[in-house]
């Protein structure tokens, strides 16, 4: 993928910031309030019963804190937090280790949990379910199966669309969490708690205005802030101004309302190339130079949340919402 400001993956430069920005409980974590009630409640009740919190699947698009909302449960749970990711479960092995590992009621969180391999899932599901693993020793004739009892223990599972799980995974898991993307003033909170943690001074105006260009994003935002506050920095400013801000945005490309060169490039494809629409997945990924799941994945997510795109069970089509932000003449439909 290109190396997009914009997007809601995870950068390597992301990785050491974020552990310092992320908040730790869920009074400081900003935003979801759906999410945080339930999993306060949930995680209340866990802890007068003395029992693990049950399996929690959290999904929704890259970049909205999902990883974050993972270490806070461990944390609210007074239990130590275990990360690992489905592509790097290779083999049940991996697994076992890892599982047999853990100490009673930790958390262990599963990033791209769809990505799992299926003969490692297998292993997963009686492990959730009653907390043991059956593990095949040997091969041919002399092959024989072991039980090895484990931990209770809670699974956070993280994923961009739960539609990607297999529904035996998906089962398993008691709450089922979805991160929205966020509201303006909670995501101007969020770049002003960053911009405090960072010891940098930004005026109202400043913060709203990255808040509303941030593609309701938190990890969005505080890549913006930082490249802002450079840009602020170099002008000799001791505080970061709105102006500085709106010229620090149009050098990285982000338009009025957030979107950004690959955005536009999708858009324009469909708009241009194809007439409005409508147009395959594939088709929009090569003109844009993506792979398709990284476009249905990060990108188009918040077009169709913004009302830009729409998916047909003949491919994407452009909304007049995107023909109108482009200044285009709508044509007549076909
Ligand atoms: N930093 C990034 N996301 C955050 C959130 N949701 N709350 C507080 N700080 C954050």
């Amino acid at each position: 993928m290109e190396d997009r400001i914009v997007t809601g993956e995870l950068q390597p430069e992301d990785a050491t910031v974020e552990l310092s920005l992320r908040p730790t409980t869920l009074k400081q974590y900003i935003g979801q309030h759906k999410v945080k009630d339930n999993l306060s409640i949930f995680i209340q009740a866990a802890k007068m019963r003395n029992e693990p919190l049950d399996h929690v699947l959290l999904y929704g698009p890259p970049g909205l804190g999902k990883t974050t909302m993972a270490s806070i449960i461990a944390n609210e749970m007074g239990v130590q937090f275990r990360s690992t990711s489905g592509p790097a479960i290779e083999r049940s092995g991996d697994l076992a280790a890892i599982l047999s590992s853990l100490e009673a009621g930790d958390v262990l969180f599963i990033d791209e949990i769809h990505r799992l391999p299926h003969s490692v899932e297998e292993v997963l599901y009686p492990a959730m379910e009653d907390f043991f693993l059956d593990i095949v020793i040997g091969t041919g004739p002399s092959a024989r199966s072991v039980r090895i009892d484990l931990p209770p223990f809670t699974l956070v599972g993280a994923t961009t669309r739960a539609g990607l799980l297999t529904a035996p995974l998906r089962d398993r898991f008691g709450v089922l969490s979805r991160l929205e993307y966020y509201e303006v003033e909670d995501l101007c909170a969020i770049v002003e708690r960053t911009a405090e943690i960072f010891d940098t001074s930004i005026t109202k105006e400043a913060s709203l205005e990255i808040a509303r260009r941030s593609r309701g994003t938190p990890r969005i935002a505080n890549r913006l802030l930082k490249r802002i506050r450079d840009i602020s920095q170099v002008q000799g400013e001791t505080e970061i101004s709105f102006s500085t801000t709106q010229v620090a945005l149009s050098m990285l490309q982000v338009d009025d309302i957030g979107l950004d060169d690959v955005d536009h490039k999708l858009l324009k494809g469909i708009i241009d190339g194809f007439q409005g629409g409508p147009v395959g997945l594939d088709t929009i990924a090569a003109t844009v130079g993506e792979e398709s799941q990284t476009i249905e994945d990060v990108y188009e997510p918040y077009l169709l949340q913004i009302g830009f795109i729409q998916r047909t069970p003949r491919g994407r089509v452009a909304t007049y919402k995107a023909y109108e932000h482009f200044g285009i003449e709508i044509p007549e439909r076909k």
